[in-house]
Parts: C-alpha cells; structure tokens; sequence
C-alpha cells in the first residue's frame, strides 16, 4: 500500500491528494451520518488522463477504488467501507465546462462540475438543463449520471439518463471509453454510455458527459394546492396533466407532518393558509402569460372536490419561498432525529393503493411511528420515510413489509437514490435471478478484479 501511495501522490501532483484526517472526515461519512469509513487517501485526478493512471495503479495493486461525487448520496455509495484500505477518488477538480452548443441544444462537462453550475452555463445561453434537486448546489453531474438522479422535473423531462447524448470514462484497467457524441440519434452499435449511467461507480468512472438541452419553459407559475387525501392527489395529477400536458414541469406531493417539521426545524418558514389540510401539492407549471387557463382549471379542481384551497405565488420571491420549503425537507428530517428511508416507486395508478396498505401495515406493525411522507409523485415516486420511537426494534420489519408491499404493486424499493451500500441486499430479493445473473455477468466482464467500488450495488 506504501508504495501504491507514493505512485497515486505522483500522478495527482501535491494539490491533488490528501491523507489529512480533517480534510478526509466528511468525505468518510453518509450524509446522515448512517455510514462511516475509513481510507488511507483521497486522490483528486485533474484530468481524463490522470484518472486513467490512477486506476491502472490501483488495478495493479489490486487495490480497491471508491469515485466520489459531492457524497450527498443517501445510500453510502459514496462512502469507503471499514477496512481503511479503499482509495478515494473525487472528480472535485475536473469541474470545467467543456463546451456550450446553444445551436445544439448541448453542452460538455466534466464528471466534477456541481450540478447548479451546469445549469447556469446552460442558462446564460438561454438554455434549460432540466435535472433539478435539493442538493443541486453541492452534488456533482457525475454523481448525478452515476446514481441516475431523478429530483423534482422528471414528469416533464425524465431522470438523469434521459439527459445523456454522451459519456467519458475510465474502465477498471485504465481504459479511457470516449463516447462524447452529441447527438440525438445513433444506432451504431450498443448504447454503451448507459452502462455507466446509474451504475454507482461500480462499471467505470464518469469523467465527462455531453448532456441535452432545452429551451428554457415559458414562464413559471408555482402553486400550493391544500388537498385532502393522496387519491385526489393522483386524480387532481391527471386533471392537470390532460388540461396542461407537457407544461406541468413538477408535481410534489407532501404530508401536513413533513410540512410540520419544516415549520420547526427550518427558519422563517410558514404554509400560507390559514387551515391545514391533510396534504398539498407543491406544483410547476410553464404557462406562460396564459393564466385564465392555469384558474380554469385550478377552478375544475375545485368544483371536483380534489382541491379544498389554493394559492398562486404572485412573483417569483414568493415561488422561492413555497420552494424553499420543499427544499429543506430532507434538511428538517434530519434534524427531527433517526429516520428510516424508503425511496419507493410504484405506477401512478397505485400510489393510492400503496399509501392506503402502508398506513394500515404501519398501525399494525408499529402503531407508535411517525410517517414522513413526501416526494415526485408526479412520477410514481414518494420517500416513504418513518420515524421510530427511540429504542424501537421494529425497523427491519417495517422497512421489509413497506418493500414486499411495494413488490406486490410492480414497483420499485429504489426510485432515485440507487443501491449504494445499504440497499445491497435488496437487490436479489427484489429483482429475478436472471436479472441478477446478468448484472454479475456484466460486472466481471468489466471489473475482473472487482476494484470498482466493491461492496456496492452487487
Ligand atoms: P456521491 O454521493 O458522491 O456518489 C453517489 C454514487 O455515485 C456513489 O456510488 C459514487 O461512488 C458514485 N459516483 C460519484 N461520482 C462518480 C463518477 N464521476 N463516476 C462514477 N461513479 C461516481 N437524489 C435524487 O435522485 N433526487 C432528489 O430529489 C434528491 N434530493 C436530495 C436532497 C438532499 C438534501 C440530499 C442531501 C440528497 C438528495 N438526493 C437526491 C441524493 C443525491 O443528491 C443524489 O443521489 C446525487 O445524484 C448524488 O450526487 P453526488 O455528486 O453527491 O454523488
Ligand atoms: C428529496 O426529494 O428531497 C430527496 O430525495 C431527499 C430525501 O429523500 O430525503
Ligand atoms: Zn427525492
């Protein structure tokens, strides 16, 4: 290992590794602090190239590699694990915009660059980057790729993957695959940057990706519809989605509870309505100057019964302030205390089923539980979180039964946080064996020697 350090500090240069316990410490721990590692370094790769010859070193030393993003991720993926033996790799300094190409609606950046960056380049050649979330101002867009993020746009854009022309990595030898078309069709073979794409580091490093533009939406209007149960919420969903189509850019469904810890735990917060309803809707919508439209149908909503009441932000201090809300959520629950995380996603059509059996699996199973739901069920998905009463050791049972129920209704127990390390034994309880044998195929095919991120995902 003492030598393998000496090599890795020669590649990066004196400014690109570091072995100081202070400056290691939040690269070592989970978000929420559910993980903690260990590591000898972290090296800093400036280049493709020095990317390149960090793997062949660790791959000659068969030492293993963790890459390294912002590390908000929520699964540990980005996190070494105990043995003080996995050698960080962070793409903090391959973080320059490569190339804007308004005419193309496309852009080129490197795997480092923080995801609120990459929207700004697209935005000052009036241009739209849609992946939008939370932790937009510090996680990376190789992260992004790596974990196929998902956020608050994917009912009108999709997730991470669906904004990919083109990727740049690094297999596990050292070989450098330049796949940076930008193009919108190309057949020529198989779809080889998708491999690399929500894959969690485990399939190859991302060090650029040609990503897809759009034009910027007509003007926002953002709306906080007070409603009374998740069905309306999904029956309201496909009002809205008939009357308005593709201008509905997000569609955020959050429990009165969640709302609740926000008010608490995030200053200068409040919900502007006078009653409180069981649940809202936090929502997007492009509309333009076309406002009579966006009442009519608030107004359908209404004479429906889906909506109890609504307010329409008058300017964009206060869109920011209903989003700022939205936004901390994660932030509050983490400061309400322990929580345990299910990024769960079913087809739209059952969310209301999914959330009617949860809450009856919950009574049953741990009467005495908060439930923390929240989440794009614009696309199917909602963080189904809950928080025990301390000493409770009902958690893995609650955690497995919301998952077979999710099972049962074709969904998924990982909508958009991926697998990471603390999801890893779900996958082959969840996906059929010859699914499972597949992905095994692929990752000793890529990574023989199994230093790519090990103990992740498979
Ligand atoms: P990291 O956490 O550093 O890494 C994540 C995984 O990708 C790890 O397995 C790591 O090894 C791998 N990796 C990182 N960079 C590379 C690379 N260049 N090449 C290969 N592998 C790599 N996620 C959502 O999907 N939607 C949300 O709405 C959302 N909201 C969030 C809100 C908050 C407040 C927080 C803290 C997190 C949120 N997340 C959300 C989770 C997280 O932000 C995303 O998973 C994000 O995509 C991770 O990016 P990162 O740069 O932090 O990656
Ligand atoms: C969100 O939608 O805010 C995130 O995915 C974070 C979370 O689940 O806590
Ligand atoms: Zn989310």
């Amino acid at each position: 290992m003492k030598q393998l350090l000496e090599q890795l500090k020669a590649i990066v240069g004196p400014k690109g590794w570091t072995t100081d316990p202070t400056d290691l410490e939040a690269r070592l721990t989970e978000w929420r602090g559910v993980a903690n590692g260990a590591t000898p370094i972290a090296v800093f790769p400036a280049s493709t190239d020095e990317v390149a010859a960090v793997v062949c070193a660790c791959a000659d030393a068969e030492v293993a590699i963790v890459p390294q993003g912002g590390n908000t991720g929520m699964c540990a993926g980005a996190v070494p694990d105990a043995s003080g033996e996995q050698v960080i790799v962070s793409l903090a300094r391959m973080n320059r915009i490569r190339d804007v190409d308004a005419a193309n609606f496309s852009m080129e950046v490197e795997a480092g660059c923080l995801l609120e960056n990459v929207q700004t380049a697209a935005s000052n050649v009036d241009r739209f980057f849609a992946l939008s979330l939370s932790a937009e101002g510090s996680c990376q867009i190789g992260g992004n790729l790596s974990t196929n993020a998902g956020g608050i746009n994917v009912v009108r854009y999709g997730t991470a993957r669906a904004q990919v022309l083109g990727i740049e990595a690094v297999l596990a030898d050292g070989t450098i695959v330049s796949g940076l078309r930008s193009l919108r069709k190309d057949t020529a073979g198989y779809d080889l940057k998708q491999l690399f794409i929500g894959s969690e580091g485990t399939l190859g490093i991302i060090t650029a990706a040609t990503l897809k533009l759009f034009p910027r939406p007509a003007a926002i209007s953002t709306v906080l519809l007070a409603i009374d149960s998740s069905g309306d919420a999904v029956r309201l969903l496909g009002l809205l989605r008939n009357a308005l189509a593709d201008s509905i850019e997000a569609f955020e469904l959050i429990s009165d509870f969640v709302f609740g810890l926000v008010e608490s735990h995030i200053p200068d917060t409040r919900l502007p309505f006078e009653q409180r309803a069981p649940w809202y809707v936090l929502l997007d919508v492009a509309i333009g100057d076309n406002n009579e439209l966006l009442q009519a149908v608030l107004g359908n909503a209404v004479n429906e019964g889906l909506v109890r009441d609504a307010v329409v932000a008058k300017n964009s201090m206060e869109a920011g302030r209903l989003w700022r809300m939205r936004h901390s959520i994660a932030e509050a629950e983490k400061a309400h205390g322990k929580s345990l995380k299910h990024d769960i996603a079913v087809p739209i059509s059952r969310m209301e089923e999914f959330l009617r059996r949860g809450d009856e699996l919950l009574k049953n199973l741990a009467p005495d539980i908060q439930l923390i739901a929240f989440g794009h069920v614009g696309d199917g998905n909602l963080h189904y979180n809950v928080a025990l009463p301390a000493g409770s050791e009902a958690g893995v049972q609650v955690s497995h039964a919301i998952y077979d129920l999710v099972n049962e209704l074709g969904g998924s127990f990982s909508a958009e946080h991926g697998v990471g390390a603390t999801k890893r034994e779900l996958l082959p309880k969840y996906r059929s064996e010859s699914e499972i044998r597949l992905m095994r195929t692929l990752k000793t095919a890529l990574d023989p020697k199994n230093i790519l991120n090990p103990g992740k995902v498979i």
